[in-house]
């Protein structure tokens, strides 16, 4: 897990360095110009690394909870490894609830953020396409229309405004404000954004209720949540792609961040065909990965945890007698033998 999570750092800090690149300076003219880096911390702590990756390992963290308690879940209602299958749960649901109810604060500091350095990306995220005078709606549901410049839906009045500045009446910059060749896919941005969080809010709900639930001493017989939890495993992977789809799709038309445009960095080289080759193909093998994947998880979930060599000894004499047994091999064994006669 920790090897994981430092190679997701490299990836992060790549990453927002093309969403917020700093620490560099450009050499060179036009096809010959390249980005050289003057400041190497700068460039690895660009303004949205540490919130990016906090955020994504937050989302990591919720998909890990709701993958134990799927299987701990199934294993609690197929009446199998009780005992290991409770407290796997309980650990994962503890762990869960925080994760998912730290999900919407570094979010929202993560948006704050965008809201200076990628404006045009929240404004898309929002839908919100005329600046205005007083403050700026969030719509909640809704759809919005790039070729009409609105947005229909149902909107809390001045939230978007006192998210981003902290007072309701203070307008959010909106899209009319970009040239409109500089405009990301407003619609994807939109609904991958609300999907994200609608999902981050659902997660919220699920994890304090069965937490309720067992605070009150019910959850373990309240199977329909159990059964919900067994299936809800596929909905914390989804939010963690569709917050990437917001997040590299609000980021359009750039595939550097007011620096390079994402239609002139496409390789002089390599061929359309070439590109979508390679694509079949890691297509295909990640289809592949993901079976033998799927597999490996069917066994392992039939075959249930592994005994533990040295079982904890009950509290009794006996008990203590038996596992001293267990532990000195087969010269102890007849001591077990000897107090079970
Ligand atoms: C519940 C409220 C949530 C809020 C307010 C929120 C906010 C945000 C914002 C503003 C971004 C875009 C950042 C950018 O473009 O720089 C983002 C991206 C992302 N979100 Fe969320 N999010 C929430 C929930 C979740 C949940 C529940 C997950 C996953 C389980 C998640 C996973 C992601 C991922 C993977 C990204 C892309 C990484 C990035 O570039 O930042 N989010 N989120």
């Amino acid at each position: 897990a920790l090897g994981a999570f430092f190679s997701s750092i490299w990836i992060i800090v790549a990453n927002s360095w093309q969403q917020t690149p700093a620490g560099f300076h450009i050499v060179g003219e036009g096809l010959q110009a390249r980005a050289e880096i003057t400041d190497f911390w700068a460039m690895v702590f660009n303004p949205s690394s540490l919130h990016r990756l906090t955020h994504t390992v937050i989302g990591a963290y919720i998909l890990s909870a709701f993958f134990v308690m799927s299987i701990a879940a199934y294993y609690v209602l197929r009446g199998r490894h009780l005992d290991f299958a409770k407290r796997s749960f309980t650990i994962a649901l503890w762990f869960g609830l925080v994760a998912s109810l730290a999900a919407p604060i570094s979010g929202h500091f993560q948006g704050q953020k965008v809201a200076v350095t990628q404006p045009a990306k929240l404004a898309a995220m929002e839908g919100h396409f005329v600046t205005g005078d007083g403050g700026t709606p969030l719509y909640l549901v809704g759809h919005p229309d790039a070729s009409g410049g609105r947005t229909r839906g149902v909107a809390v009045p001045g939230l978007l405004s006192w998210l981003v500045h902290g007072d309701a009446a203070k307008p959010v910059t909106g899209l009319d404000q970009f040239p409109r060749e500089d405009w990301p896919p407003v619609a994807i941005t939109f609904h991958s954004f609300r999907l994200m969080v609608w999902l981050g809010l659902l997660f919220i709900a699920l994890t304090a209720l069965a937490a309720w639930l067992h605070w009150r001493g019910r959850l373990f017989e309240t199977r329909w949540l159990l059964w919900v939890f067994v299936w809800a495993v596929p909905l914390p992977y989804l939010a963690n792609q569709v917050g990437w789809i917001a997040a590299e799709v609000g980021r359009q038309p750039w595939v550097v961040y007011g620096l390079l445009r994402t239609s002139d960095a496409l390789s002089k080289a390599v061929k359309a065909e070439q590109v979508l080759g390679s694509i079949i193909m890691f297509l295909l093998i990640y289809a592949l990965l993901f079976a033998v994947f799927l597999f490996i998880l069917d066994q392992k979930i039939k075959q249930g945890p592994e005994a533990p060599e040295h079982p904890e000894p009950a509290p009794t004499a006996a008990g203590w007698l038996k596992a001293a047994g267990a532990r000195a091999g087969t010269g102890g064994a007849s001591l077990a033998d000897a107090e079970e006669r």
